[in-house]
């Protein structure tokens, strides 16, 4: 069965957090989706909520992707529900994402791995995102897979993909300057916190 991949509405808020309950997470990206700042993605099979993903129309979260990436938007906070993965959910988020982009005119995507991710690396190049050799470094808190919050720190190389639209780097500039705050990027083992 594929996923029903989506923006999350008030309904499917509600459905989220009783079917995969993540503390505040879930309210924390619905929070800059009312805002305009992000799209909030999730997949659905039937009333199951199987994946997130965020699109961050301000631009790249990390301070090095945003300097060389000035006009990609990126995709983050990306994370398939355990028991669900290798089933295409995952490239199924990232497509609607990348569609969303290309809907806007943006001509570039970025999704960030870490350096021991290679699962979700070799997932992303497969996608054709391609190596940058450009690094962020972020400090985070995250809720493990039992709820517990945890501290860690990662190294992330950003991956950017052509979408094969026109923008230019004045759009980068100009969505970063509305924005109020910075998300840091994606889980290692759970669901990071907003
Ligand atoms: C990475 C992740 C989002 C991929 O989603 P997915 O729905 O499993 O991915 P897809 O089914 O679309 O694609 C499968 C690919 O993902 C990779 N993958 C990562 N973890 C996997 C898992 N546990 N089981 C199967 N495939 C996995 C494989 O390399 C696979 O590639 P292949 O099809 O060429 O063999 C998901 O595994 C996940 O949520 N992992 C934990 C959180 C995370 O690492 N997020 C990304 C941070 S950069």
């Amino acid at each position: 069965m594929t996923a029903d991949v989506r923006p999350v509405s008030a309904e499917d808020l509600a459905a989220l957090g009783s079917r995969w309950p993540a503390h505040d997470v879930w309210d924390g990206h619905a929070a800059r989706a009312a805002a305009g700042e992000a799209t909030f993605l999730a997949a659905w099979l039937d009333d199951d909520p199987v994946g997130v993903a965020l699109v961050q129309w301000e631009g790249c979260v990390g301070a090095a992707a945003r300097t060389a990436h000035p006009d990609a938007v990126e995709i983050n906070h990306l994370h398939v529900r355990d028991g669900h993965r290798g089933a295409r959910i995952g490239t199924g988020l990232i497509d609607h994402a990348e569609r969303l982009a290309s809907a806007r005119g943006v001509a570039r995507t970025v999704l960030a791995v870490e350096d021991d991710n290679q699962a979700a690396r070799g997932l992303y190049l497969r996608l054709g995102y391609r190596p940058t050799g450009v690094f962020d470094e972020c400090a985070y808190s995250y809720l493990d897979d039992h709820g517990v919050e945890r501290r860690a720190s990662e190294r992330s190389e950003s991956l950017i993909k052509d979408l094969g639209g026109v923008s230019s780097p004045d759009q980068g500039v100009a969505r970063r300057s509305q924005m109020a705050t910075l998300v840091p990027p994606r889980p290692v083992g759970g669901i990071k916190k907003p």
